[in-house]
Formats: structure tokens, C-alpha cells, sequence
């Protein structure tokens, strides 16, 4: 079997601005995430992805780049992410970027200058349409709420922007547009980074602009819309020529069409699926159901068993904390982030962790509307007061369901400010770092932190964790997750329940023979049977991984 790095490694995705603030102006920053390198490498992650340091007027914290090779000034210099590189992978660390091309700031100079006139030589790199009546070209709505054209008075037409205005969308049918965009791509990678996570890439290709807008997904026409394939291929031919990884982010992209995204010939070396964490959830939340959630994973795992590779993930920076969502954020708090953890871990695919997922950091108790920072809760928020809710009943909508939830800065130890800033920063720490925060889980033995540690060790020990092939048992349970993973000469079989409940399980006969041989790999609870049985119960989210080795 094809032995290659990537599958091999497990990932850490850095939230720069509230990573960790190395010089007390309350934002995160490159030098921040240098000093932090050894506790990345003592974690064991094999690269880190960055989410956007390039200029940027910060309208949408970094996604909105008005210079894609200059470093916002707020992160530090060129230098310090030279100097950042070179540590990293002198610790071994690889380095993703983030690679934003989906759109653009308003402020970078192809849009001022696309803006002045029509005749501009910039003006096809954006798209642009005159409005009929007075309105615009048609009732299209933006993720970020709105619609998706803004008046440009200068040359009386109509931009188009998928998310908020600020962010104007590249006109991938312009071909001095994508060369240009290649040329920076290769910049970079030339550079000596490692790979890149494509933002918001399944948004490149829009629909006939004049079709009436889709009520049930706002996104649908311009999102993996037919024909976006030669874009991609176009994209993976300048990847090609480097030993790098990548990962889009693939929104409304299906398990159908898995392998072209993902598969051994894919656009990408592996996406960031939408299924299983739900696509741009605003509104609170129904129960967790844990069958469709399971459905979903294995969905992906099935579709890309033996003709692609998964991206693994349960946070990042756009949805709320996991363990506050999917697991408990009280009294099972611990135990249900490492069943979380141990649950999406073992699946085929590489794992990325988010910055402080590790520690099982929750949602934030937000107080009032002035502390949030993400613009498109903002908007909802409004929305909901303009529907009728009181304000009290709008925040804590809000509160359970913003994306800042995740981005509360890292808790490092339980002073003031977390340990990540010396002064005031941009974003609320949790109140809870007192009790959650990674210099007391390095010191106690059973703490979330080293569970994954172990995950990761674990990880890399494995054949067949890595390169294993998927089958899932119990499909039907409702409480448990529960799979095989089988590679030439080990198998491992992972538990999990998910729910809050006790749980009974029966373990299918066709693994029945194999009984007595399984011994247990890892668990959440002191005290797991050390061998397999294959009738019994699982404490409320206890997990367990059972290893069979030989044929
Ligand atoms: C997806 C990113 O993850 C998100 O943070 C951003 O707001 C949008 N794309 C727009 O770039």
C-alpha cells in the first residue's frame, strides 16, 4: 500500500486571533503561535492549518484578503511567519494556509480599480450585472444575509458577493483572473508551505443569474453548481506539481460525488464535508440525532473506502464547541468530549483538531449582543428582533448557535485573561478557563488533553487506524456508534456511545469467533472490560476501542 504523509498525519487548526497574543495588544498572532510550537509538537500534531494572516480590513476577521502576500499587520510581519515556518518544520511541524479565492475583500486593488469604470482592466475579475427596474438582478440571498448584489454607483450596475458585501466574488470564468490567481498560489507554495484548506471553494461556479432564488437552500445557486469540475481541475493542476495536501471546503457538495471531490484522482486530496456538522446552522437546535449523525459519517466513510480519503473533523472556527452541541457541557463534560473525540478519531480520514477542542473547551454564556463579534450573528440577531423576539430571547439564540463561540481565545491557564494575553482581548474569555485550560490538563494524567495525546499516539501506532478499511455495526442503534476498522493483520473495533444514557449493545455474531481475542486499546472510563464481550453496557458516552491482532 501507497504509504503518504498526509494520511498518516493528524492536524491542528489555529485560529490565529485568538490563538495565543504574544505582544499584549489582545489579538493572537504569528510570534504567539511560534511560542507555542512546543506544546503542538508535545500534543503530536504532524501540521497546523492557519486560517487567513493576509491583509485584510477585517469585515469577516481575515476572509475578506485585500493583499494576498502580505501579512496583516495585527499577526506581525513577513518575517515572523518566514521564522514561524522555519521553527515549525524544524519541530516537524507542517504548515497549511488557508486560500481564500472564492472572493476577495472590496478593498483589494483589482476590486478598487474594477470599480472605476467598464472599461477597466480589472473590471471582468469580479462579476457584474445591470439591475432591471431599478432592482437588483435578481432575489438571490447571501449566506451573510441580504441580497447578493450591491449598487455600484460609479458604473451604475450590480456586484455579486456570496457572503457579505465587503466580500465581492472572483469571476472564475476570466482567465487573466485564474492566472493571476495561480501565480499567488505558486508564490506561496514555492514559499515552502505545505498545502493549503480552500475557503468556501465549492462557491466558485454560479448559476444562470436570472433563475428565481431557491427558498429551502439560499446557497444552491452557487454552490457546486454543474460545471465547476474544469475550474477545480484547472486549480489541481498547480497543486499537482508540489508534495503538498489539500483540503476544500466543500459545502453542498454530497457522498455521491465524494470520489470526484475526494477521491484518488479528486480535485482535492480530501474535503471538509458539510453533512454531519449541518450546513451554516443558525436557528437553535432540535435533540441531537444521533442516527442521522451516524449516517452521515459512515455515508462518507463508504464513499470513499479504498477510492479516496476523508478530512475528519467536529469543530472549527464557524460552529459551535462539540462538546457543548453534540456532547454535554455539564456533568459529562470530560467524558463526552473524549467520546467525541475517540468516535470521529478512529474514522478513516485525517483528523483535524481545533484549537482547544483538546481541551473539551464548551459554548460561551454570551451576556449581551455587545459581545459578539461574527457579523452574521449580528444580522440574526437583528432578524429576530424584527420578527417579534424579545432581545433576552434573541441572545440566547445567538449565544447557543454563533460561530464565536468558538472563536472565545485559547484557555491556556486560569488567569484573567487565559493565559492568552496579557491585556484586554478582542473577543470574551470564557469564565470557565478557571476551570478548563490546558496548564492543569498537562499536569492531570486522565485530562482531555492527554486522551488525545494518547488518540494521536495511538493513531500513528496503527495500520489499521490509518489505512483500515470501514465497516459499521449496529447501524441501527440509536445510542452507539459502533465500528470496524480492518487492515492486513489488526482490527480494531470502536464503541461509542453517544448518547447521555446507559446503553445496552449485542455485538453482531459474524465477529463472534474473534471473541476473547479482542484486548481494549483505549477507553474514557477507569475501568473497561480488558477484553471484548460481546453482549454488554456502555456507561453514559463511555468509549472504547478493542484491538484484535493477527489475520
Ligand atoms: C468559510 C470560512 O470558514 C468562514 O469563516 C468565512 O466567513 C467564509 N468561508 C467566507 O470566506
Amino acid at each position: 500500500m501507497e504509504k503518504i504523509w498526509w494520511k498518516e498525519a493528524v492536524g491542528y487548526q489555529i485560529y490565529p486571533r485568538s490563538f495565543m497574543d504574544s505582544n499584549g495588544d489582545g489579538v493572537g498572532d504569528l510570534n504567539g503561535i511560534r511560542e507555542k510550537l512546543p506544546y503542538l509538537k508535545e500534543l503530536g500534531v504532524d501540521f497546523i492549518w492557519i486560517n487567513p494572516v493576509y491583509e485584510s480590513p477585517n469585515v469577516d476577521n481575515g476572509y475578506d484578503i485585500s493583499h494576498y502576500q502580505e501579512i496583516l499587520a495585527e499577526f506581525g510581519t513577513m518575517a515572523d511567519f518566514d521564522q514561524l515556518l522555519v521553527e515549525a518544520h524544524q519541530l516537524g511541524i507542517k504548515v497549511i494556509m488557508d486560500l481564500v479565492i472564492n472572493h476577495t475583500s472590496d478593498q483589494h486593488e483589482w476590486f478598487t480599480e474594477a470599480k472605476k469604470s467598464k472599461e477597466n482592466p480589472y473590471r471582468d475579475y469580479y462579476i457584474w450585472r445591470d439591475g432591471t427596474d431599478g432592482k437588483p438582478p435578481s432575489d438571490w440571498q447571501a449566506i451573510f444575509g441580504g441580497s447578493v448584489w450591491t449598487y455600484e454607483e460609479t458604473t451604475d450596475q450590480y456586484y455579486f458577493h456570496a457572503f457579505a458585501k465587503e466580500q465581492p466574488d472572483l469571476n472564475w470564468e476570466n482567465h487573466q483572473l485564474k492566472q493571476d490567481v495561480f501565480a499567488m498560489i505558486s508564490w506561496w507554495l514555492d514559499k515552502g508551505i505545505d498545502g493549503f484548506r480552500i475557503d468556501a471553494i465549492s462557491h466558485i461556479k454560479k448559476d444562470a443569474f436570472h433563475l428565481p432564488a431557491d427558498l429551502e437552500n439560499i446557497a444552491a445557486r452557487y454552490q457546486n453548481i454543474t460545471g465547476i469540475g474544469d475550474y477545480l481541475k484547472e486549480l489541481k493542476q498547480v497543486f499537482d506539481s508540489y508534495d503538498i495536501m489539500t483540503v476544500g471546503e466543500a459545502s453542498g457538495v454530497t457522498a455521491e460525488e465524494a470520489e470526484d471531490w475526494a477521491g484518488h484522482d479528486g480535485y482535492f486530496d480530501m474535503i471538509f464535508e458539510f453533512e454531519h456538522i449541518g450546513l451554516w446552522k443558525k436557528q437553535q437546535d432540535k435533540q441531537f440525532d444521533i442516527r442521522s449523525f451516524k449516517q452521515a459519517l459512515s455515508r462518507w466513510q463508504y464513499a470513499l473506502d479504498g477510492k479516496g480519503w476523508n478530512a475528519l473533523y467536529m469543530e472549527n472556527h464557524d460552529v459551535p464547541r462539540s462538546v457543548s452541541v453534540f456532547g454535554c457541557d455539564g456533568e459529562y463534560r470530560e467524558i463526552s468530549a473524549k467520546a467525541l473525540a475517540m468516535m470521529y478519531f478512529f474514522l478513516q480520514g485525517t483528523p483535524f483538531i481545533y484549537q482547544g477542542q483538546e481541551l473539551g473547551m464548551t459554548n460561551m454564556k454570551f451576556s449581551s449582543i455587545d459581545q459578539i463579534d461574527a457579523l452574521d450573528s449580528k444580522h440574526i440577531y437583528q432578524e429576530l428582533l424584527n420578527q417579534g423576539k424579545s432581545e433576552k430571547e434573541a441572545l440566547t439564540v445567538i449565544s447557543q448557535t454563533t460561530r464565536d463561540n468558538a472563536r472565545t481565545p485559547m484557555q491556556w491557564d486560569a488567569s484573567t485573561y487565559g493565559g492568552f494575553s496579557e491585556s484586554e482581548p478582542w473577543l470574551v474569555v470564557n469564565p470557565n478557563t478557571q476551570q478548563i485550560n490546558a496548564a492543569e490538563q498537562l499536569e492531570q494524567p486522565d485530562s482531555v488533553l492527554h486522551f488525545y495525546q494518547q488518540l494521536i499516539r495511538l493513531r500513528k501506532e496503527s495500520q489499521a487506524l490509518v489505512y483500515g478499511h470501514f465497516e459499521e455495526l449496529l447501524s441501527e442503534d440509536e445510542q452507539l456508534y459502533v465500528y470496524l476498522r480492518s487492515a492486513e493483520e489488526e482490527q480494531i473495533l470502536v464503541l461509542v456511545n453517544l448518547s447521555s444514557e446507559s446503553a445496552d449493545y449485542q455485538l453482531p455474531k459474524a465477529i463472534k469467533q474473534l471473541d476473547k481475542e479482542w484486548q481494549l486499546l483505549l477507553s474514557n472510563l477507569p475501568k473497561a472490560a480488558s477484553q471484548l464481550e460481546m453482549t454488554g453496557t456502555l456507561a453514559p458516552f463511555e468509549a472504547r476501542a478493542y484491538r484484535f491482532k493477527g489475520k
